[in-house]
């Protein structure tokens, strides 16, 4: 309305001067209408110029939203200023849903999980970087392109196809390869107008470890049912046929020695639960490394004549009591029975008259290595990264005949590991075996009682 105003109020003012100048010249109502005319054509003219302006003020805001203004005057100035305050809110709102898509796309970036939003084609909008490595993708090049021509995988086809979105489709990577198998678990949510949301996870270790779980569950029902099996076997025999005492005690010697076996195994199975379900030690808890050695000696010797006899005893060599000293950070029964069941497996897998020395050596970056040496028939290379599996055994008759379990260097991997230690084995066949441990330096120390642990401990010779 002010608009219009102004504009007539121009107009008529362009009028008047047209018809006074035209009176000046003839004093005539003629001359005076001649004159309002070419005074509104003059308006005319300004008018359309001032337009003119206008348009290519608003021509060039296209260009570059910033340009100045063309300071224009009457209705157009007016017309300027608001088309001017209302680029000036559309650019700020604009910029304002532009930051808040960066903040989204960054968030989503930032997930773990593969990211792809389709349109109602299933072609894809945009992806993030998870989704680009889950699927091989290319985040430029491959925008508008249909997923299904992307994604072949025919479980993934079928399930798009069908529409079924309630379950996730698991598949394998086309990034999989043999050496790094990637998994994964592919979900699609529908959301607006038959637009898709498609998110993927990393399945890989969870699958690898469902394998496992699975795995152990059966390899400790065969170990258990083994003898169980012989245990029921010679309960029937003593049902059934009638033994004298000197057989039936054979038999029930028999029965003892798989129920122990079992009895080994549960606790073995239990010590391995409780490793794994417990916080690993940490370094307020400090074990004398003397009392260690003390308590494996005395067992390893125990075993060692147990096993081999008097005739051909083993030659054990261990270090001198008054050589040890200082203190291990961690758990001392963990402690004892990794380097017990290091000790136990030279001692069961020497023949008789072999030798076996147990070390305690300063090493030169700090730390300390405890090793155990034996002269029994060695281990083949390809063995020696997968003893410490559970249940891995080079010679399955040979471990159950001398009651291990196949869980003994399980143990003793985890023990070791929670004490930040690491495990090393050293073996050719026929040249005998050494397993060693070594702890960092920040996981001992010397003790008043126990000083000077890092000179060189001395251990007696095997003649
Ligand atoms: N000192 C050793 N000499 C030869 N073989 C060994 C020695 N220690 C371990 N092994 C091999 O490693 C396998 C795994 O050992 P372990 O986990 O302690 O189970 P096991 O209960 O059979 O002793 C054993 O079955 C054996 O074949
Ligand atoms: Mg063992």
């Amino acid at each position: 309305m002010f608009c219009l105003f102004s504009r007539l109020t121009v107009l008529f003012l362009f009028m008047s001067a047209g018809a006074a100048i035209a009176i000046l010249f003839r004093n005539t109502v003629f001359a005076a209408s001649v004159g309002a005319v070419l005074g509104g054509g003059a308006w005319l003219v300004w008018d359309t110029w001032c337009f003119l302006r206008f348009l290519d003020w608003l021509r060039r805001l296209y260009e570059t939203p910033d340009e100045s203004p063309r300071r224009l005057s009457g209705a157009w100035r007016e017309a300027e200023e608001r088309v001017s305050r209302l680029l000036r809110q559309q650019f700020r709102l604009l910029r304002e849903s532009e930051t808040r898509l960066e903040n989204l796309q960054a968030g989503l970036q930032a997930s773990p999980n593969g990211v792809i939003v389709l349109d109602r084609q299933a072609r894809i909008e945009w992806c993030n970087r998870t989704a680009c490595q889950h699927f091989g993708l290319d985040a430029r090049r491959d925008i508008a392109q249909s997923v299904t021509h992307l994604l072949r995988d025919p479980a993934f086809v079928a399930h798009i196809g069908a529409r079924n979105f309630d379950s996730a489709v698991i598949l394998t990577s086309p990034a999989s390869t043999p050496a790094h198998p990637l998994r994964l678990s592919v979900l699609l949510c529908p959301y607006g107008q038959g637009r898709l949301l498609m998110t993927s996870r990393d399945i890989t270790v969870f699958e690898q470890a469902e394998a496992m779980r699975r795995e152990f569950v059966a390899n400790v029902s065969h170990e258990i049912r083994t003898p169980l099996t012989v245990l029921a076997g010679f309960v029937e025999t003593l049902q059934t046929l009638p033994l004298t005492v000197g057989e039936q005690q054979e038999y029930l010697r028999r029965m003892a020695r798989q129920a122990e076996r079992m009895r080994c195994l549960v606790d073995d199975l239990l010590t391995l639960s409780r490793l794994e379900g417990s916080p690993p030690p940490g370094l307020k808890e400090w074990t004398p490394v003397p009392t260690l050695f003390q308590q494996v000696e005395a067992d390893a010797r125990a075993l060692s004549a147990l096993t081999t006899g008097e005739n051909a005893p083993q030659r054990l060599s261990f270090p001198d009591a008054d050589t040890l000293a200082g203190e291990i950070a961690g758990a001392a029964t963990e402690l004892q029975s990794a380097f017990f069941n290091l000790v136990n497996n030279a001692i069961r897998y020497t023949p008789p008259g072999g030798e076996i020395e147990v070390h305690w050596e300063p090493q030169p970056g700090g730390g300390a290595c405890f090793s155990v040496r034996d002269s029994g028939p060695g281990i083949a290379p390809e063995h020696i990264p997968r003893l410490t599996e559970r249940f891995y055994r080079i010679d399955s008759a040979r471990s159950s005949a001398t009651g291990g379990t196949g869980l003994g260097l399980s143990i003793v991997k985890h023990v070791l590991q929670r004490h930040d230690a690491t495990l090393t084995i050293d073996s050719a066949p026929g040249q005998g075996a050494c397993f060693m441990a070594e702890f960092p330096e920040y996981r001992l120390r010397e003790t008043p009682a126990f000083p000077g642990w890092r000179g060189t401990t001395r251990t007696p010779g095997i003649p």
